[in-house]
């Protein structure tokens, strides 16, 4: 009794801090692009473009075997992750705009990391036939640039198939090999399984 009470206050020590938060994962979305569609992948402490959602994830031993499934790559609003470490998981956006988040008990961001800053945007098809529908975009508080990106990835890492990571644009923004996304699609997840002991 005592091994399976643990996850269970860890879970409500998450759900204190996202109460409020609706539960999404998220896809690019620029129709007519190969990136259209791949799902924003945890991995690294940043957030990749993926064909499938294999976030990178752990969870302690000492947990077993009462690890959650890993349902994907979870947010709870667009500051947290959806996930089951007691303190949670935040997201941020680097003063060079790496969409990343924090590592499990640690509140640390960068120095001048933006923490906030996803707005909607409407997106108005130009085929009159398709509805309108609405994107996440990153505009930082009185910046006069804004946007999301899709920046590939310059040295190899320990993540063999990612080739893309998710930007922000912020005014330091100055990377020019990226693709210029129309922003990232919203999607509510089937249940409100946690998505991951924690994401690394
Ligand atoms: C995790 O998935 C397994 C296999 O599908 C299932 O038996 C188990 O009940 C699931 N655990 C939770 C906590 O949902
Ligand atoms: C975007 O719109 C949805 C639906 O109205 C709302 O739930 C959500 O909080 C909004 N997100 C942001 C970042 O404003
Ligand atoms: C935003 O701009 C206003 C007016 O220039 C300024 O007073 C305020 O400090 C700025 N806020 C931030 C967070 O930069
Ligand atoms: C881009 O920004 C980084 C860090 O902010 C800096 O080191 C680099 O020199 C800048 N590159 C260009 C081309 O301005």
């Amino acid at each position: 009794m005592l091994a399976k009470s643990l996850p269970l206050l860890s879970a409500s020590l998450a759900l204190m801090d996202t109460a409020t938060a609706a539960l999404l994962s998220m896809t690019a979305s620029l129709p007519g692009s190969t990136l259209d569609g791949q799902f924003v992948v945890a991995a690294g402490q940043s957030f990749a473009l993926g064909k499938t959602d294999t976030p990178a994830t752990y969870c302690p031993t000492v947990v077993e075997p009462n690890c959650p499934n890993v349902t994907g790559t979870i947010f709870a609003g667009t500051g947290a992750l959806w996930v089951e470490v007691p303190g949670g998981q935040a997201t941020y956006v680097t003063k060079e705009g790496l969409f990343g988040f924090t590592q499990a008990h640690s509140a640390f961001v960068p120095v001048g990391a933006y923490q906030g800053g996803w707005v909607n945007k409407t997106i108005i098809p130009e085929c009159e036939e398709e509805e309108p529908y609405t994107v996440l975009t990153f505009q930082a508080y009185n910046a006069t640039v804004g946007g999301v990106s899709a920046c590939p990835v310059t040295s190899p890492g320990d993540y063999g198939s990612v080739s893309y990571k998710i930007y922000g644009v912020t005014p330091q923004f100055n990377r020019t090999d990226c693709v210029e996304l129309d922003g990232l699609l919203p999607h509510t997840p089937p249940t409100n399984a946690i998505g991951a002991w924690q994401y690394t």
